[in-house]
């Protein structure tokens, strides 16, 4: 059988890996399309070179865009191409809008749909990402679950469950195996010249509901400026995040000695960053699994998560966008080492083996 895998932004790039290759073990065809949603060297090329993922078949090179421009070019780029590459069944991953964007396309063809890291749910539809994932979930035929609470908002959604099948997390899949290559932290912040061997927090965030509203945009980083007067930050920055810091006029809450502002970082880079963190202050999906996963302490500053389990048996915490609510989060680190946890249940590094073996048997 031929199974067509599909990526386009950041998140995708550390799930694919371990997916084309459980499928190819498995005796399966996986060519990969990528959308082109992510282009930059920064986000996409040092991804493809840290993972070792194969070139593309094929690269769709749709760009920047508002969602809707976005997603329908990656609809009518796509459309041809799994016309021509004519595969059994479609793999998409995550909630981008590449995610949805195929799905639509391979669905309508009566091409098999297949959703790896199904029925995650914030319950805010503010979320674009909410919106790709609820609907790439109806359009599935196969739906492969991180977490066994996923299974429940599908079936609230009514879902068949003959179609769910809980497997695991291919992202933490991607994580040990790579574990052991991962830049260490103090290589990376010695070539930027900072010695922060006391500890540090590490920052992510480029949610719009953080960035794009200078109001809650000023706040955040009011309150890391505080944090920085003690724990000195780490902050690789999203294109998106730096623009818009730019935009309001900003950037002048991060200049200071205890704040180091890096370009994106590469998959082992931000691994090694992350293992080496005190803390995580996050708003990133995919952040929250892998502090999980290493036992860091995480502070994700939105309101929601879709990933509860990250919260319930991980080392997450979600304090939403009020400083007041990050700092207090922050002392309890100081104060106590911060939340410890569990590896929650098949976040063992075989998720994908899992997968290729259901596929196989339902495909051939
Ligand atoms: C997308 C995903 C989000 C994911 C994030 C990770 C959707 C709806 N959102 O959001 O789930 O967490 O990627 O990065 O698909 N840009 C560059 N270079 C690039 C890519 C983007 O400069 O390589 C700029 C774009 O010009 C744009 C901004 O970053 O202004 C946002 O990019 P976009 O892909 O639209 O969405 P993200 O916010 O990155």
């Amino acid at each position: 059988p031929k199974v067509l895998c599909v990526v386009g932004a950041r998140p995708n790039f550390m799930k694919i890996g371990p997916v084309i290759r459980a499928l190819k073990g498995a005796g399966m065809a996986a060519p990969l399309v990528h959308t082109g949603q992510h282009y930059d060297e920064a986000m996409n090329d040092r991804f493809f070179a840290d993972l070792g993922l194969p070139r593309p078949d094929v690269n769709l090179e749709v760009g920047s865009g508002s969602h809707a421009q976005q997603t329908a070019e990656i609809m009518r780029r796509f459309e041809p191409v799994l016309d021509d590459l004519a595969p059994q069944a479609l793999l998409v991953v995550g909630d981008v809008n590449s995610t949805i964007a195929c799905a639509l396309v391979a669905a309508k063809k009566g091409v098999t749909v297949v959703h790896v890291e199904a029925g995650l749910r914030s319950y805010d539809r503010a979320m674009p990402e909410e919106i790709n994932r609820v609907l790439t979930d109806q359009i599935s035929d196969l739906l492969f679950t991180t977490e066994r609470d996923a299974l429940a908002n599908l079936t609230r959604e009514g879902i068949d469950p003959a179609r769910v099948h809980f497997v695991g997390n291919v992202m933490i899949d991607t994580l040990v195996m790579n574990r052991p290559r991962a830049v260490p932290a103090t290589a990376t912040l010695e070539a930027v010249g900072a010695d922060f061997r006391t500890g540090y927090a590490l920052v992510t965030l480029h949610r719009p509901s953080n960035v794009d509203d200078p109001v809650v945009l000023a706040r955040l980083l009011g309150g890391l400026a505080e944090i920085a007067r003690q724990t000195p930050l780490v902050f690789p920055i999203h294109p998106r995040t730096r623009a818009r810091i730019e935009a309001a006029g900003l950037m002048d809450r991060l200049d200071n000695a205890r704040t180091v502002l890096l370009p994106p970082a590469g998959y082992l880079e931000m691994l090694g960053l992350m293992a080496g963190a005190r803390l995580v202050i996050t708003d990133s999906g995919g952040v929250q699994e892998e502090t999980t996963a290493l036992g860091v302490p995480c502070i994700t500053v939105r309101e929601n998560t879709e990933r509860p389990i990250t919260v319930s048996e991980g080392t997450n915490t979600v304090v939403g966008t009020d400083p007041a609510l990050l700092l207090a989060a922050w002392r309890d680190v100081l104060a106590s080492g911060g939340k410890t946890g569990r590896i929650p249940e098949f976040w063992d590094g075989k998720a994908s083996e899992r997968i290729a073996s259901i596929l196989y048997q339902h495909l051939r």
